[in-house]
């Protein structure tokens, strides 16, 4: 029996983030120290890992994307992700990924059963990419996306846009769409941290493509089996394309079909709830009719839409490094 909601939306995709580290400190993510260290008792072993992930595909999870903090900090990644691969019945094994380590391990990713990568890129000039990740190197994600690229990656690239921090690169992200296969989303910026000037650092989606119909012609892409909330556009002629996710101007919601794991095992079944629930005492005693049977009642509790942008019923601040985006 799959996963249906209240509303008869289909889950089929669990993101499930496996660590809450990082090496990079992105302004929008993370505080400058880091978040607070959480004990490694409290982080969901592999085994518990794979014991979720067997358990949801047989309720019809199909898809499953693997997120962090950055998951390829954690070390044994990737066996683990060569046994999640080998799940029987499950359709998609995607990654999301900010790419430092990409070029020591794009290779053994591939090998691994991983099919698609999805890399958190969000400033083509080297200082200004610097800024935003507090530290970060460029070069050393350019040569990630590269090997992966040689492998046989597909390519996306998300772009978290931020008024007056990479506005002004907008174009130059499009402009790599002419020549390279790329799928580059811009993500409106979200007030995860409930910020209190986040408002005028929102970028609509609508002005983000205003802003690239400015110079090119943007064509709509017809949208794939499986899509996510990306809405995307082809320049003519252009080997990739560029597309906006909309989660504070325009609301996806209605087409949502996901819920998601944290690496400390709360399943969270909106972005923006702050109810959570704790899987680790299902998964250490190895009880997997209870998960199932939580599993399906966090989905029938399924908001219809989140209200990030309501003041009034605003939720907790919360880390994205922790949900997984
Ligand atoms: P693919 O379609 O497989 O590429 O995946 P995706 O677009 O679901 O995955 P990705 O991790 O690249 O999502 C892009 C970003 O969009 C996320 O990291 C979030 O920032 C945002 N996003 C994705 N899903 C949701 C959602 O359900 N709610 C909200 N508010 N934002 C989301
Ligand atoms: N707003 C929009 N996108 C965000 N991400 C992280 N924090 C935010 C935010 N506040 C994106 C990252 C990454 C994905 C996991 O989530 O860029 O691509
Ligand atoms: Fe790390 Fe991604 Fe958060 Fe940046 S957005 S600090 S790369 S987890």
């Amino acid at each position: 029996m799959p996963l249906v909601d209240t509303f008869g939306r289909k889950i089929n995709y669990l993101r499930l983030s496996v660590t809450d580290r990082c090496n990079y400190r992105c302004l929008y993510c993370m505080p400058e120290d880091g978040v607070i260290k959480v004990c490694h008792h409290d982080i969901l072993s592999y085994e518990e890992l794979l014991l979720l992930a067997r358990t949801v595909v047989p309720l019809g999870i199909e898809k499953i994307r693997v997120t962090g903090g950055e998951p390829l900090v954690r070390s044994g990644i990737i066996p683990f992700l060569k046994d999640l691969s080998q799940i029987p019945e499950l359709k998609q094994l995607v990654l999301t990924t900010n790419a430092s380590l990409l070029e020591g391990m794009a290779a053994e990713l591939k090998n691994a059963g991983v099919q698609r990568l999805n890399i958190s890129l969000d400033s083509l000039c080297p200082e200004n990419f610097s800024d935003i990740t507090r530290g970060g190197d460029l070069s050393k994600v350019l040569s990630g996306i590269r090997r992966a690229e040689e492998v046989g990656f597909p390519i996306k690239i998300n772009v978290v846009a931020m008024r007056g921090f990479n506005d002004h690169e907008f174009l130059d992200f499009a402009d790599l769409t002419t020549n390279k296969p790329y799928a580059i989303r811009f993500i409106e910026y979200m007030p995860t941290q409930r910020d209190t000037a986040w408002e005028s650092r929102v970028i609509s989606g609508e002005e983000i493509l205003a802003r690239i119909a400015d110079k090119y012609c943007l064509q709509p892409v017809v949208r794939g089996e499986m899509a996510g909330p990306s809405r995307d556009y082809k320049i003519p002629g252009a080997l990739g394309t560029v597309g906006v996710i909309t989660p504070v101007s325009g609301h996806f919601c209605q087409d949502c079909n996901r819920i998601r794991v944290t690496s400390q095992g709360m399943v969270k079944n909106c972005l923006f709830s702050d109810t959570e629930v704790d899987l680790k005492p299902y998964l250490r005693a190895g009880n997997v009719p209870a998960l199932q049977e939580i599993l399906k009642k966090i989905v029938t509790e399924k908001p219809g839409n989140h209200l990030i942008s309501n003041k009034e019923t605003s939720h907790q601040p919360f880390s994205m490094s922790k949900v997984g985006g």
